[in-house]
């Protein structure tokens, strides 16, 4: 008998068969994220997605990578710009992560930010942020990976970050210290 936890969520099917998107989606909703917000300014105005997928690749040079939907209305406004920024978001950012997931349209209005070095929206209260360049983008399914390519960096230890698990957010719960290992 398969050990618990090991019997296949899509139960049987035929071999080569993609597992059952439900099931699919429920699983990588057991990877716990942050949760950061890509924005920039297209023709002034600010606009922004929320991703999920933000990653960082490589120290030397520096590029991070997220990946974004085909049809995402803003991205492409976003990538219009010769560079955006990426703020990921602390425990009390909610309403910005809400405001900022919703589909096209004026996301910005009432939510404060600041301008990077080049001008662009940096959420205020975030825990870091970068500007960025896109360095490449793969089509990968029906998502873009993009790799950017960082410029600036800025951090505030504000509070601490929000989490995204299982479709819902929550807070980070510090091990006492000294008990992990900083990198
Ligand atoms: C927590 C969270 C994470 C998300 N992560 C991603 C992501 O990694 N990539 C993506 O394309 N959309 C992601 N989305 C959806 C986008 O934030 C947004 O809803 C979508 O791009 C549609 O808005 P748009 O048409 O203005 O781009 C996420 C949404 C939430 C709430």
């Amino acid at each position: 008998m398969a050990a618990k936890g090991i019997e296949p969520l899509n139960g049987r099917r035929p071999a080569g068969a993609p597992p059952d998107p439900v099931a699919f989606r429920g699983v990588l909703g057991r990877f716990a994220t942050g949760v950061a917000a890509v924005t920039g300014l297209d023709d002034g105005v600010p606009v922004g997605l929320v991703v999920n997928s933000f990653t960082s690749v490589s120290l030397t040079p520096p590029l991070v990578s997220f990946c974004v939907a085909h049809t995402s209305l803003s991205w492409p406004r976003v990538r219009r710009g010769a560079r955006h920024c990426v703020s990921f978001l602390a425990e009390h950012q909610r309403e910005h992560a809400r405001r900022l997931a919703g589909a096209g349209g004026a996301k910005f209005g009432g939510l404060p930010w600041s301008p990077s070095p080049a001008g662009l929206p940096l959420l205020d209260g975030a825990l870091g942020w970068l500007e960025c360049t896109v360095d490449a983008e793969h089509v990968a399914g029906d998502h873009v990976i993009v790799v950017a390519r960082v410029h600036h960096v800025g951090a505030h230890d504000v509070s601490g970050p929000l989490i995204y698990y299982r479709g819902r957010y929550g807070r980070f719960a510090a091990p006492a210290a000294g008990r992990d290992t900083p990198l």
